[in-house]
């Protein structure tokens, strides 16, 4: 009874039960009015001819012998017709008719001068002497030289009628009209069940699938057809349950892509903040235990790599705080105009002494001396720094280093390119991973962290820019991304 489907057939089948219902009863009423109008005018003459027989009424006195006579004539003819003879008022004068049957002793003339204008629609009605209910009539004047006398009134349809119709009626007008409205409410209800049993089977496959995906967790694609467009409510329905099941899928996905990413990281936070702590700490247990045996130069040896471990530790946890930094929402780039090429010559001198140690040579390569931008100086530093500080480590003695600056239309080019190892194709799409480090083994690992080209990301990000790389195994490795220029007002 909860279902959609037994609510709306409910609600049919007792419309259709009550329109069935309606259309009988209108039937009948139709029925009955239509039989009156016929017997009306099909009896018109009636009274004429019986008035036109004798003369009925003279000087005010009935010839009620005449009036028996002629009724009885009448009757023959119609037996449902019941004669009376009025007075100008309307008072009965006389009948055919057993007296004890007639109880009233005068009719309302209103209805029969209707009749005799012969412009009334019909049926008209007026009173039965013999009862209380309205009946069809004819009538017609009853005159003596042209002066009025009185008037033929004539019953049609009277209590003769009456016993014929409750026999006849019943059996038949009534029970076809009665079969017909049945035979109309079993149709309908049964068009109506079918059509609603179609429409509700879809929104019932469409709920199914709906629990179905639901309880799966959204694991699994909902088994629906939905068409491009266009279609019914339920079409539209069954589209948008498809779209935004597929969203929910995806977002799900998305949370348990950043939970894996969270937990990779946390757990790559812990062993990297381990593996100084942990080796610093074995060196200064030795020296405590061992201090006295151990000669100086071994201690200051011990005592400077517990320092290298202690600096690895802090650059490590720097470079922590300053991308939980960069991804809070409370840092905005503090824009301001600077000039490119200056920058880039701040940052070769800065790494000048590593290079040359190295035996890395550092070229700068600016086109335009005063290529202004916009942007925040000290994250871009930041970018060039880290970008630098790769390409030197991962460039081999004898190598180069190359900074560039190139007009690109609205843009600035900044360019940071070596000769060194370069990256393996599968490995370029995850260098900008928090913690990703192509180089394999402890050695390389020890004193890097994988953040530097995190970080870079991140900066341009905030500054609505993007970096790109190029790199060649053995011949080395480009990473550029661009800046909006910036024209000074003259
Ligand atoms: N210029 C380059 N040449 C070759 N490989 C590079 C270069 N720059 C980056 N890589 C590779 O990309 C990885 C990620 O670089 P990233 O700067 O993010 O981390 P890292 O340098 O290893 O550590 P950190 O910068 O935090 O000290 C590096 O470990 C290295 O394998
Ligand atoms: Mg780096």
């Amino acid at each position: 009874m909860q279902t959609l489907f037994a609510k709306l057939s409910i609600a049919l089948i007792t419309i259709v039960v009550l329109m069935g219902a309606a259309f009988f009863v209108v039937d009948r009423i139709n029925t009955r009015i239509y039989y009156e109008e016929l017997t009306q005018k099909l009896n018109a003459p009636i009274a004429m001819y019986v008035t036109g027989q004798r003369d009925l009424i003279t000087a005010g006195t009935p010839d009620l012998a005449s009036l028996a006579d002629l009724a009885s004539h009448a009757m023959v003819i119609n037996p449902t017709a019941e004669i009376y003879l009025l007075d100008k008022l309307g008072n009965i004068l006389g009948h055919g008719l057993p007296p004890e049957s007639v109880v009233h002793d005068r009719v309302d003339l209103v209805p029969v001068h209707q009749l005799l204008s012969g412009n009334a629609a019909m049926p008209i009605r007026g009173d039965d002497p013999r009862g209380s209910a309205q009946k069809v009539f004819s009538a017609f004047e009853v005159r003596t030289e042209n002066e009025l006398e009185g008037y033929l009134y004539v019953v049609l349809g009277g209590q003769k009628y009456d016993e014929l119709a409750s026999d006849i009626g019943n059996s038949y007008t009534g029970t076809a009209s009665f079969y017909v409205a049945i035979a109309i409410v079993v149709l309908t209800a049964v068009v109506g069940l079918l059509v609603f049993g179609l429409l509700t089977k879809r929104l019932q496959k469409l709920n199914v699938e709906i629990q179905r995906v639901g309880a799966s967790g959204f694991d699994t694609d909902p088994n629906l057809e939905a068409s491009r467009s266009g279609g019914d409510e339920i079409d539209q329905l069954t589209r948008s349950f498809v779209t935004m099941s597929g969203q929910i899928q995806s977002q799900i996905e998305q949370l348990k892509e950043n939970d894996r990413l969270r937990r990779e990281l946390v757990s790559n936070i812990s062993h990297d903040l381990r593996t100084p702590l942990s080796a610093m700490q074995g060196y200064l247990e030795t020296l405590i235990i061992r201090g006295d045996t151990l000669s100086d130069q071994e201690r200051s040896r011990y005592l400077n790599i517990a320092r290298k471990h202690v600096t690895r530790l802090g650059v490590l946890i720097g470079d922590l705080f300053e991308l939980s930094k960069l991804d809070s929402a409370s840092v905005t780039p503090n824009l301001e105009a600077f000039s490119l090429p200056e920058l880039v010559q701040d940052v070769a001198h800065e790494f000048q002494l590593d290079a040359e140690n190295k035996g890395v040579s550092v070229v700068i390569d600016a086109i335009s001396e005063s290529a202004f931008t916009m942007g925040d100086i000290g994250l871009i530093q930041r970018v060039l720094e880290n970008l630098m500080r790769n390409a030197i480590r991962f460039t081999p003695d004898g190598g180069t280093v190359t900074l560039s600056i190139r007009d690109r239309k609205q843009n600035i080019a900044v360019a940071v390119s070596d000769t060194g190892s370069g990256i393996p194709d599968k490995d370029i799409p995850r260098i900008f991973d928090r913690f990703y480090r192509a180089v394999s083994g402890e050695e390389a690992k020890s004193d890097s962290s994988g953040l530097g080209l995190a970080i870079v990301k991140r900066i341009l990000d905030l500054h609505d820019s993007s970096i790109t790389v190029e790199s060649k195994l053995e011949h080395g490795t480009r990473f550029e991304f661009e800046l909006p220029m910036y024209q000074q007002a003259a």
